[in-house]
């Protein structure tokens, strides 16, 4: 009987650290690839979130940009400054750091981001402050990034 009880408890135990570990793996589904992973060219860094791909094209859309530029000055501009560091690093010259989808994924994502992302991480322990979730739409975000690539 005594083993019965012990054998059943084992048993409990096991399929809750199976659950849990289930969970985790569900948690951070899409994440695997960008977890603990230091890349050697930043660029290939797409961090995690909901933007897998993004190719941006040749020509700057001014007009999106000019939108990106309307939500950037309202949800933005308390943290960040165009060129120079402020609570938050400074946009200028991102593109040459980041990819389009890590900054895609950082504006939607942050909070996921400064956990599990190594550059974002290390951001985080740069600045203090966490990036924070301004809760943009995607075309929202895309917007601000088409701003972004207008700073000079
Ligand atoms: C409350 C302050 C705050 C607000 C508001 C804020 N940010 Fe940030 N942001 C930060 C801080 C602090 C960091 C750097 C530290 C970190 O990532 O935790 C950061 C980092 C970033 C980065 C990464 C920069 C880099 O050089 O890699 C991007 C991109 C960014 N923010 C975009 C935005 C956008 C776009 C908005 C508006 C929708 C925004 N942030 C609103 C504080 C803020």
């Amino acid at each position: 009987m005594k083993l019965n009880v012990l054998v059943l408890l084992l048993s409990v135990l096991f399929i809750t650290s199976c659950g849990n570990s289930d969970k985790k793996s569900n948690d951070k589904a899409g994440s695997a690839d960008s977890e603990k992973k230091v890349f050697d060219n930043p660029l290939d860094d797409k961090g995690i979130g909901p933007v897998t791909s993004l190719v941006l094209p040749a020509e700057i859309d001014e007009a999106l940009a000019a939108k990106g530029k309307e939500i950037y000055k309202a949800k933005c501009s308390a943290c960040h400054k165009e060129t120079e560091r402020f609570i938050g690093p400074a946009p200028v010259g991102i593109f040459e750091r980041r990819s389009p989808e890590w900054i895609m994924n950082m504006i939607l994502n942050p909070e996921v981001m400064v956990k599990e992302n190594e550059a974002a991480k290390k951001l985080l322990a740069e600045y203090v402050a966490p990036m924070a979730n301004q809760n943009l739409t995607e075309e929202e975000a895309r917007a601000v990034l088409e701003y972004f690539r207008t700073i000079k």
